[in-house]
């Protein structure tokens, strides 16, 4: 490909995503699908610019002056990330087949005023902007990380690392880690979560023999600790609502040793159906798989007060994984947020009358932000009054047997501070 068509898909590619309804990873994947005579340094260059523009959204809409329009975007990211200068850029943008139309004498302008290589910060930019965050963001960030809102948020637009959680149904996490050193790829234990591994550089792990055989899986260490802090036992009866491919009941499947029974239920066929070949390959065989109707109250589906444990993993705006979904930051609307609010609390009624007495209810979302956490326990335990909130450090403490700084009596996991995908868990105990 010239270098002009490159930054045509580009352009093509963040249109898609701008309209709002892809994640970027996917997309990326079908594109690449569909353009067999793309090459490698294609792909490379593609990937990289498309990432540029959606890290750095906000910064980049206010160098344009809010033209938001992708090709505006892309070509103000060619400059900025000092990959391409102007002369290249004139000269790619010739409006001949595949590629860019001319440079307009006003994109011309604008873009000369852009220093090749400067980076996307601006001494003068708003707070928000400096944080690549939409303006009616701002203040819950600013009051969820108190004085680390740009450190916080700076962290929130890095590149996560890969991580593995390992099965230990098949094998313990000592000797996935030396298979996987024997093949020449390195890893190191994750800090909190016992069966996980971080690899030290990214690659694609889905062909290893380990992988296709259930020994390990790709698992956010974040993910598999709020599997932990469910404190599931064998025997136990566990509920998994928004179970969707079944990360978490995968991990709770190995806690319990493939013993007792789990309930995985969701609304997504698709996700279920990828659910039920991850268990398989798992070797899990004490799950079952339910579909559920989203206006339907899921106590109809189950006795009521009968599971030891319900996680709810609700849906959620996915804030805390802006790390590998940069684009839902300028996807998510006001209008879309208040209605996960609102879907959060309904679930969280619902998911109240299935749990047994001194059974738990754990919620969890991978967000950062307190409407869908704090805000939304707190409100919870005044209109239930039969669920009481176990301080998370003594659910640490009991299932870790080690000790860890919280403030407060939820996990807040963020990347700045633990290197995590961010992540909110509260648990909570029926008591009437
Ligand atoms: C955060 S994801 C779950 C991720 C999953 N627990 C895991 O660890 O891989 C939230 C899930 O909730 C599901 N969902 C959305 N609305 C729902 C509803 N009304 N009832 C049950 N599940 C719902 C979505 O389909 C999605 O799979």
């Amino acid at each position: 490909m010239t270098p002009g068509a490159r930054i045509q898909e580009t352009i093509e590619l963040i249109d898609e995503l701008i309209s709002g309804s892809h994640s970027a990873d996917r997309l990326f994947a079908r594109w690449f699908r569909k353009r067999r005579y793309a090459g490698s340094k294609d792909r490379v260059f593609i990937k990289n610019l498309m990432y540029e523009v959606l890290r750095n959204y906000y910064q980049l809409a206010w160098w344009t002056g809010e033209d938001t329009s992708a090709r505006s975007l892309t070509l103000a990211a060619s400059i900025l990330s000092g990959n391409t200068n102007m002369e290249d850029l004139v000269g790619w943008c010739d409006g001949q087949k595949y590629r860019p139309k001319p440079l307009t004498p006003s994109e011309m302008q604008k873009l000369r005023k852009l220093k090749s290589g400067d980076g996307y910060l601006s001494p003068i930019q708003p707070d928000a902007v400096r944080c690549n965050l939409p303006g009616w963001l701002y203040d819950e960030a600013v009051r969820v990380f108190e004085g680390n809102v740009e450190q916080e948020l700076a962290a929130l637009n890095t590149m996560a690392p890969i991580d593995l959680r390992v099965n230990e149904l098949k094998m313990n996490r000592g000797h996935a880690e030396e298979t996987l050193g024997a093949s020449g790829i390195e890893v190191s234990k994750t800090k909190y979560a016992p069966s996980g591994l971080r690899l030290m550089s990214p690659q694609s792990i889905e062909r290893l023999p380990l992988f296709e055989n259930g020994c390990i899986e790709i698992q956010d260490e974040g993910s598999q600790i709020i599997a932990h802090l469910c404190s599931a036992q064998k025997y136990m009866n566990v509920l998994d609502l928004c179970a969707g491919a079944g990360g978490k009941s995968l991990a709770l499947a190995a806690i319990m040793e493939n013993k007792g029974k789990i309930t995985l239920c969701d609304i997504d066929q698709n996700r279920l159906n990828r659910a039920s070949v991850r268990l398989r390959r798992a070797g899990v065989g004490n799950c079952t798989l339910k579909i559920i109707n989203p206006d339907q109250n899921p106590s109809q589906l189950s006795s009521m007060g009968v599971f030891d444990r319900v996680l709810l993993d609700a849906p959620c705006t996915g804030s805390g994984v802006w790390r590998r979904h940069p684009e839902r930051r300028f996807t998510l609307t006001q209008s879309r947020y208040s209605e996960l609010t609102r879907l959060q609390g309904k679930l969280l009624r619902h998911a109240s009358r299935l749990v047994a007495l001194n059974g738990q209810l754990i919620y969890a979302t991978c967000s950062f932000l307190a409407k869908e956490n704090e805000e939304q326990i707190q409100k919870f335990l005044l209109d239930s009054g039969s669920f009481v909130v176990i301080p998370i450090g003594d659910v640490w403490r009991s299932v870790f047997g080690s000790s860890f700084s919280f403030s407060g009596d939820y996990l807040r996991l963020t990347p700045y501070h633990h290197g995590s995908d961010g992540f909110f868990t509260a648990v909570l105990k029926r008591i009437k």
